[in-house]
Formats: C-alpha cells, structure tokens, sequence
C-alpha cells in the first residue's frame, strides 16, 4: 500500500458517534422530536370532518398557523386539497390573467410554475429566470404585474434575502410558494398577497393538505374578477361572486384527513413548546449555521448559493469542489449513499433537476446536535469515496 493509499485509508476511520435521528429528508422532513404515533390517539378518525369535533379540529389548525406565524387577523387561511402544489394551482388558476404577470424562477418548483402559467394557463408572462446557486434581480421587478415566486427555492437552496424588494404600493398581487419557508423564516405578511406551504415540510407534518393565505387584496381581486377558462370544483374558491367564507373556517372543499389534521395539530403545539416562530428560525439557524461552518472548514465542499445572503437556512444544498472528483454526479450519489447505508444521514442526495451534490435539511424539526454528530460522517464518506475512485483507476 502506497503513503497515499494509508493516508486515505486513515483518513476514513469511522466516526464514533451517529446522529440519534437520521433524517435529513426536504419533504417529507424529519417529524418533530417528541413524536409518536400514540400523540395522534385523540384524532377525529372514522366521524365526518363536518361534524363539530371535526370542524374544531380544522378551526384549530388554521387559528394555530395564524398565531404561531403572527398570520395579521384580517387575512384569510384555508386549508386546501393537494398540499403545496393545490394551494399554488388554485391561487395561479383563480387570481391569474387579470394583467401581465411576471414569473421568477432560480430552481425546479420555480420553474413548474413557469411552466403552467406559459404552457398551460398561456397567459402574457414575463419570465426571469436564474441559474441553480443564483438569483434573479429583484431590482427588476414591476409591480403593477402580478408577481409569482418561491420564497426558498428548496431545490437550490437560494431563498430572497427578505421582503425589502416587494412594493408597499403596488398595483399587481405577489403570489408566493412558501412551502420550506413558512416555519423557518421570517414571512412579511404585508408584502405577500397569497402564501401557500405544505404541511409535510417545516413542521414535520403530515403530505396531503395545503395552506393558502390570503390578503385582503388577493380576496378582493377574487370576488371581481372571473378568469377565462373553466376552474375544476377542486379549485373554485368564490361562489357567485363572494369568497366561499368556509373553507377558510374549516369546511374544507372536500374530504380532508382528520389523521393528517391531528399531526399538525401536534406538530403546532411542539412548535410552541421551542418558542412559537422565531424559536424555529433559532433552530433552523443553528442547524445551517453549522452546516455553512463545516463549508467554511473543508476546501472540497462548498454551498451551491453563491452569495450568503440568499443562502437557505432550511433546503442546504452543498456540491463538491475537490479537482480529483472524475465523476461529480456519480460521486455524489455514491457519498449519499455510503452515509444511507450506515444508516446516518436518509435521502441527501441533491434533487433530480439540480446540479449533483448532496442536500441536508435544517429544518427546525432536525436536532442541531445530529446535524453536528452526521458532518464528520461526511468527511468520512467523501474520503471513503475519493479512495474508492483512486482504487478503481
Ligand atoms: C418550493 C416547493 N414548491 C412546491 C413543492 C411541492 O410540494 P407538495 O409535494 O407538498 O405539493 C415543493 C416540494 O418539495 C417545494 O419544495
């Protein structure tokens, strides 16, 4: 064996200690903490969701989000069909087309809405659009268009730096995906019109139901204008010309889970036991923060967000750097899955749109001290692999 080959081989000694948790999924994320199948036990199962412990539950769900967010009384929260994806189509199907709308993109979900408003709904859009790592400008924006955005792009873990860019007087709606956002990062509820998360991601929750929010602009643009094409009953939240009031107090358009709805209810509740909001955006902080250290303490690894100011604190996406690396996105993988097998860190691999590389959530949902006991595990598993590769030419 050669002193390079000992080197490496040295170099890949396991680390002792392991994560307690190995989840650092973007979506489905990790659950929170104290979870346990047994905390779902007083759900409203096998009763109709319009019977009044089921209608309670979904007034709790919504009158929690707006208090652990700081949601301002006077918008709207329904709770909405098709998690995330549901509550973007149904804003863009119903509130779109009125005026020119500006569509902007840095990564894959950005980019699917892209797609729906130009290809599908073929409305006059001006489309900016910014590679993975970058952002557009948001000097650039008009806002007597309508604006549609992903507050954290959760595929490049780019996020808009704050809400500063946004008109306080503007003529056109802001229409933002807020889904790794919301939970994590301080939302400007004055500056967004309609916001829509899932709750699978932040809090941990349960796929299945989405959020929309609305400000009171948004809803007086829903009950005057009426857009040209036919909306599926699925997406219909006006009713001869008025907003339909229930499904933003719990009568849901159709059937939701009341097993989904008791996991967010829980998942609300630990969100208050860490301190409401800004104990998540702590939490979240910490875990990126060390993740951003680990960057800055090892030449081979680097955040895929160029710049510090729009790097995410929830979706951190990492590429390699090291010049020996043949085959980055085989490289990758094969990384992803050494710590996957040694059942250390699950599903980091960088999502199948983005550039190769590894993404690890950071949620507030995630113990900063598994994020700091899964980093030298990294180091081992890029070593592992650089030996790996130098053994197999
Ligand atoms: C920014 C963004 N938008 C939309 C979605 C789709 O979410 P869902 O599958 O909950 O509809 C995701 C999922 O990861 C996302 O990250």
């Amino acid at each position: 064996m050669s002193i390079e080959q000992t080197a490496s081989r040295d170099a890949a000694r396991k680390p002792e200690l392991r994560p307690a948790n190995p989840r650092f999924s973007s979506g489905p994320c990790a659950k929170p903490p104290t979870f346990e199948l047994i905390k779902l036990a007083d759900a409203a199962l096998g009763r109709s969701h319009r019977a009044a412990v089921g209608k309670d539950k979904l007034k709790a769900a919504i009158e929690g989000t707006r208090e652990v967010l700081g949601i301002p009384a006077d918008y709207k929260i329904g709770i909405v069909p098709a998690s995330d994806t549901g509550a973007v189509e149904m804003a863009m199907w119903s509130l779109l087309g009125e005026r020119k709308v500006e569509m902007l993109a840095w990564e894959s979900f950005g980019a699917g809405w892209v797609t729906d408003v130009v290809k599908q709904l073929k409305i006059d859009a001006e489309v900016k659009t910014a590679e993975y790592g970058q952002i557009v400008d948001l000097a650039s924006i008009d806002f007597a268009n309508d604006v549609v955005f992903t507050w954290n792009g959760t595929t490049s873990g780019v996020r808009v730096p704050n809400g500063d860019w946004i008109a306080n007087d503007r003529q056109g709606l802001t229409i933002c995906d807020a889904t790794s956002a919301a939970f994590a990062m301080d939302l400007p509820w004055d500056k967004l019109d309609v916001t829509t998360f899932s709750w699978q991601k932040v809090l941990g929750g349960e796929a299945a139901h989405g959020m929309l929010i609305l400000s009171p602009r948004a809803v007086e643009r829903l009950e005057s204008y009426i857009p040209a094409w036919p909306l599926p009953k699925i997406f219909r939240l006006t009713k001869g010309g008025k907003l339909i009031d229930g499904i933003f107090t719990g009568a849901t358009i159709n059937t939701p889970s009341m097993l989904a709805v008791e996991d967010y209810l829980f998942a609300l509740d630990w969100a208050r036991s860490v301190g409401g909001l800004q104990g998540l955006i702590a939490r979240a902080d910490a875990n990126a923060g060390a993740v951003h250290a680990f960057c800055d303490q090892n030449d081979w690894i680097a955040n895929l967000a160029e710049d510090a100011a729009t790097q995410s604190n929830t979706s951190v996406c990492l590429k390699f750097t090291d010049a020996r690396i043949k085959d980055g996105a085989a490289f990758a993988k094969a990384v992803a899955k050494r710590l996957e097998a040694e059942n250390i860190a699950l599903d980091i691999g960088a999502y199948r749109d983005a550039p190769a590389g590894l993404r690890i959530w950071c949620g507030g949902t995630v113990e900063t001290s598994d994020i700091e006991a899964m980093l030298p595990w990294l180091a081992w598993a890029f070593e592992a692999e650089i030996a790996a590769q130098t053994e197999a030419a």
